[in-house]
């Protein structure tokens, strides 16, 4: 298949580009870069051994993705292209909701014109909302906490509303838990352009000594040590997902699927920080600071039913996580050049 690949230079956008390409597709990204460096385009076509179109445009620029299409006969599109910091999302909330699905109906309104009926896109665990059953299966409500979630809740409904009128599209809806991890090279990875909000790369950095020590935020929650709960994912094996998605839509007849990705083991912030000390030889200093606005106890995937419908699950651990980040963070102490 041909696939146009929105946000292909980001993080997760990135891994998947290279296991399209593995599969035997043809990709195109479309990226502005607003938080993607432009040296992830000669590691991508390095470690791919084929030269990758990337197109330095907004998704949002209605007149360029129609000439896009018009220029390439894509059969699916993999949408990641949005704004992710959910801070930046409180304190801007019309940047996110203009960006984030200003962009989605433009590349919507391109699809449809061009008749390209396939799409994968990045959904989040954060459509679970501020007290989710765990573990989290995909017939739970959705709602949010925060502008960024809410853009993820309010996409995910003109999606299920886009296929009552037009049900000849195949779309799937991918809920990922907490994506970490690098590609096994080394050289490429997530790369934060400001202070991580994230807790791996924040550990990464201290453990390359770009930051002191970690602020733990909360030891009182009802988990297994106090500390927050999440369901890590290796994103090689997130990128896995959305090829099987992109392979099951392609042949079966379901206008849309929703599709948890995670591993369903839940690791504590001091179980991961011990597991990166493990992998890296390096002690972590950390803290415990009080609680983060809008963080919840605990957040781990059911993904059966990814298992059942794609054939597909995790296969990392926490310690392949650790390092896999932790090669990358070595080999790239300041992130990309
Ligand atoms: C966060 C977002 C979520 C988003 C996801 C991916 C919030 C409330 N949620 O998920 O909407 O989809 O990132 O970008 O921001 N922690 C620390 N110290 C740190 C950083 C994190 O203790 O410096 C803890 C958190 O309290 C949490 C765990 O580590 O218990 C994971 O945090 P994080 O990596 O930010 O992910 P989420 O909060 O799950």
């Amino acid at each position: 298949m041909k696939i146009l690949v929105t946000g292909g230079a980001g993080y997760i956008g990135s891994h998947t580009v290279l296991q399209l390409i593995a599969a035997g597709h043809q990709v195109v990204v479309v990226d502005d870069f607003s938080n993607a460096k432009a040296s992830v385009a000669g590691r991508l076509e390095e470690l791919s051994g084929t030269s990758i179109p990337i197109h330095s445009f907004d998704v949002a620029d209605l007149d360029k993705l129609n000439g896009l299409f018009d220029a390439e006969d894509f059969d699916a599109v993999v949408h990641f292209a949005g704004y992710k910091a959910v801070g930046e999302s409180v304190a801007n909330p019309l940047d996110y909701y203009g960006n984030n699905i200003g962009a989605t109906i433009s590349l919507l309104q391109a699809m449809d014109r061009h008749e390209v009926r396939h799409l994968v896109f990045s959904s989040s665990a954060t459509v679970y909302g501020a007290d989710p059953i765990v573990p989290m299966t995909e017939g739970l409500p959705t709602s949010a906490t925060n502008p960024y979630g809410w853009t993820k809740v309010m996409i995910e409904q003109v999606l299920r509303d886009l296929v009552v009128a037009q049900p000849d599209n195949r779309i799937a809806l991918l809920r990922y838990f907490n994506p970490v991890g690098a590609h096994p090279s080394g050289q490429i990875g997530e790369d934060p352009s400001a202070v991580p909000n994230n807790l791996m790369p924040f550990v990464a950095q201290v453990a390359v000594g770009r930051r002191d020590k970690l602020s733990v935020f909360g030891d009182d929650y009802d988990t297994v040590d106090g500390t927050g709960v999440r369901d890590y994912i290796h994103v090689e094996d997130l990128a896995a997902g959305h090829v099987a998605a992109l392979h099951w839509i392609a042949e079966h007849d379901r206008t849309i699927s929703t599709w948890n990705l995670g591993s369903g083991v839940g690791t504590s912030v001091l179980q991961l920080v011990n597991a990166f000390e493990k992998a890296s030889g390096v002690k972590i200093p950390y803290e415990i600071a009080p609680r983060r606005d809008g963080d919840i106890a605990a957040s781990v995937a059911d993904p059966s039913l990814a298992h059942r419908e794609l054939g597909w699950q995790t296969e990392k651990t926490v310690d392949d996580m650790c390092a896999d980040t932790w090669r990358w963070q070595q080999a790239n102490p300041q992130g990309y050049p």
